[in-house]
């Protein structure tokens, strides 16, 4: 793709670095040319958006930015049995490979103000909570790192974790037995006995957790009937939820009928119908041939994110806008559906 023809957001990085980290995981780290630093400042928890160009597809990714404060931005890539863009990351670059990479983005962020955090996390789950653990070193934050993995050969960053000196790392193995280690998953029973033994666990200011579903459901029932407010628990999921409801935007679609959309992206505009109350923005655009961008379709990574120029479009879930992005009129194609006779939305803003 020639740089001209980026979508907005997006910026060809160098990749200055690659380092392995287990036999199935790397870290990809970026050169920021200086003209670029401040659009790629970052808080810890938030990620970056990837396109790759696969076998003649366009293919949109998330991947959370692992860096701490003053490092290169940098991502970790776990290989996924049948992940066309995991596997060829961890199988095609190389220093000096470019890649288009979006602006950091995305809500799941640390709260500086919270003194005492509890990051929980499963796999690959933890590259935002070592941006959060790195940056709880270099400052006042006390962080305690609750962290599962298969094996002890399947931890990633396990070194970055130990120079980061926090005193409570527990790490739990689900299919090995080793010393300094916990066996199990990461599940309510066993963070119970935990708890038992550090009742800190259960006292923090704030709560992050990033890994399967299934562990965050249960986990943050667990915090909650433990007596942790709802509030300070934070999560991103891997992929699209099916049982937790946090983000189900409830609101009714009360328009009905034709809608004309105008749909700008890359700088050209598109003026298309549809009266189809289920079809999404996404989906329109998609018929149309537009290029837009996407990944999950389910209301989780962002990708797909607009902006509402005119008219209102109502979405059926939203895990990844900010309130503060909703107030300002973005709204995530995969789930918004048209709600005016007419409406003009931009990719480009
Ligand atoms: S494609 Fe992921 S939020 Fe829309």
């Amino acid at each position: 793709m020639e740089p001209s023809k980026l979508p907005s957001g997006f910026h060809l990085l160098r990749v200055g670095q690659v380092r392995s980290l287990t036999e199935d995981a790397i870290q990809i780290i970026f050169e920021i040319p200086d003209n670029l630093i401040s659009l790629f400042l970052f808080r810890p928890g938030q990620h970056v958006d990837i396109i790759v160009e696969y076998e003649g597809e366009k293919l949109y990714r998330s991947y959370s930015i692992c860096s701490g404060d003053g490092e290169p931005l940098s991502i970790g890539v776990k290989s996924m049995a049948g992940g066309k863009v995991s596997n060829w990351l961890k199988d095609t670059v190389k220093q000096g490979t470019s890649l288009i990479i979006s602006e950091p983005r995305g809500s799941f962020m640390l709260d500086p103000v919270a003194k005492e955090i509890v990051l929980i996390g499963a796999g690959s789950g933890i590259t935002p909570l070592l941006s959060m653990l790195k940056h709880a070193y270099k400052s006042s934050q006390v962080p305690i790192l609750i962290y599962g993995n298969k094996t002890a050969s399947s931890i990633m960053f396990i070194e970055d974790i130990a120079l980061c000196n926090s005193k409570k790392v527990y790490h739990f193995l689900s299919a090995e037995q080793k010393a300094g280690t916990y066996y199990g998953r990461i599940n309510s029973e066993n963070l119970s006995e935990l708890s038992k033994k550090d009742v800190s666990i259960l006292q923090a200011d704030a709560y992050y957790l990033c890994g399967p579903e299934e562990m965050i459901a249960d986990i943050s029932s667990f915090l909650i009937k433990s007596g942790v407010k709802s509030t300070k628990i934070h999560f991103e999921l891997f992929s699209a939820p099916t049982s937790i409801s946090k983000n189900e935007t409830n609101k009714k679609i009360s328009y009905s009928g034709f809608c004309t959309v105008l749909i700008q992206f890359e700088g050209d505009k598109y003026s298309l119908e549809t009266n189809a109350e289920s079809t999404t923005l996404l989906e329109l655009a998609k018929k149309a041939d537009i290029d837009a961008p996407f990944s999950c379709k389910t209301g989780v990574c962002g990708s797909c994110r607009a902006k509402v120029n005119f008219g209102s479009a109502v979405m059926k879930s939203n895990y990844a806008l900010t309130d503060e992005e909703v107030t300002n009129g973005y709204i995530l194609t995969c789930q918004a559906i048209p709600a005016s006779s007419e409406l003009v939305i931009s990719y480009d803003d």
